[in-house]
């Protein structure tokens, strides 16, 4: 008897400690500083993905504890329609779902539902991976609607129909406000890793994450992928910080529509295509203390408004934006950024909490180790 109950207790003990051995570690900087999630609200952990979805999805405070792989792959059924090949039939090319392919090749496929729509989070919600256990695989998060004060930190987002165009964005955001993306591995998308509807995202903070881009299916039918950062918001503001962006061949970011970025200490590995592209006159930008390596081209066609410090003369002119002279790129000798050094946007950063910075030299050395699910 006595046995019976001390060893239940020690497991009730157990259970309780684990969810309380997992909270967020550190707090955001930049633009979404001061965001909170979940806040002190009880740890829990969702027993299945249908717990997971409710408590994600619900009005209430929480604080999710991931210490499994949440599968929604096949929870939805699949389905079924055409798909167009403008890449060509190869093994490694993309298809897109599209009813109508024009002149490319075209064919019926089958793929999972579940991917091609994301879950759409709720306000004050803080969602944490135990360790490299935080797994929601075939499904995506999206923050929309007017939705604000999320945390999430430490978990993957993966395989979403990686076969297909529109099979699926692991994060998209449309009309949110102060969230922070953290320690967040995303792989083998559809579609896009990050996603940036029209409807105003304010105080976005992407730090730390692992945009893996090495995939089974792209656009070049060579294992990099297109769909990295699609941010076309109305007036956007993103701050992204210390990630590690790799195999990619575009979109890394588009940065177009409205958006005020802040892209501080990211290193861009392997890209075979281009970093940059999109833009008009009233996307914006300043980009400091970066790497680009093994990147083949920084700028694509790029037509807004961009300071990419290429100097530490140029760099002291980021006081008056930044509150501080910005770090200088570690840029490829191809990229041309002498071109960049527009400050009539400075100003626009006024008000924002600024993400600090540390030299090129130093991101380099640790962001591509730290960045991502299991790394804190
Ligand atoms: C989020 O939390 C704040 C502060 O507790 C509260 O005022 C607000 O109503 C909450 N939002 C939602 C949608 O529950
Ligand atoms: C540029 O982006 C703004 C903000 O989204 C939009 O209103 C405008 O139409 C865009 N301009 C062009 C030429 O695309």
């Amino acid at each position: 008897m006595k046995i019976t109950s001390s060893l239940i207790s020690a497991g009730l003990l157990g259970i309780a400690h684990l969810a309380a051995a997992v909270s967020v570690s550190g707090s955001a900087e930049g633009f979404a500083t001061g965001v909170t999630g979940g806040g002190d609200a009880d740890a829990q952990i969702p027993s299945d993905i249908d717990e997971l979805k409710e408590w994600l999805t619900d009005d209430t405070a929480r604080v999710i504890i991931l210490d499994k792989e949440y599968d929604f792959t096949e929870s939805e059924g699949t389905t079924s329609g055409t798909v167009c090949a403008p890449w060509g039939n190869g093994d490694g090319c993309q298809k897109i779902i599209q009813d109508d392919c024009g002149d490319s090749p075209s064919s019926q496929a089958t793929w999972y539902t579940a991917g091609t729509t994301g879950i759409d989070v709720g306000s004050n919600k803080t969602i944490l991976g135990d360790g490299d256990k935080g797994i929601i695989k075939g499904k995506g998060l999206r923050f929309r609607n007017g939705v604000t004060n999320i945390i999430v930190q430490n978990i993957q987002i993966s395989d979403l129909n990686p076969g297909y165009v529109w099979g699926g964005d692991a994060i998209y955001f449309d009309g949110s406000d102060l969230i922070w993306i953290d320690h967040v591995t995303t792989a083998r998308t559809g579609r896009q890793h990050y996603t940036f509807g029209f409807d105003t995202n304010t105080r976005i903070t992407l730090s730390n994450n692992f945009v893996d881009g090495e995939t089974t299916y792209s656009t070049g039918c060579d294992g990099y992928t297109y769909w990295t950062f699609e941010m076309v918001g109305d007036a956007d503001e993103i701050t992204l910080q210390n990630n590690y962006i790799y195999m990619t061949s575009g979109r890394s970011p588009a940065l177009s529509g409205g958006t005020l970025l802040h892209a501080v200490n990211n290193v861009w590995d392997k890209n075979n295509g281009h970093v940059l592209e999109g833009g008009n006159s009233s996307a914006r930008g300043i980009f400091e203390g970066n790497v680009w390596q093994d990147v083949t081209t920084v700028f694509g066609e790029y037509a807004g408004r961009l300071f990419v410090t290429p100097d530490s003369s140029s760099a002291s002119e980021c006081q008056s934006a930044l509150g501080r002279a910005c770090e200088v790129n570690t840029v490829p000798d191809q990229a041309i950024v002498s071109s960049y050094t527009d400050i009539s946007l400075f100003s626009d950063f006024s008000g924002l909490t600024i993400a600090p910075a540390t030299s090129a030299s130093e991101a380099l050395s640790s962001v591509p180790n730290n960045a991502g699910m299991g790394k804190l």
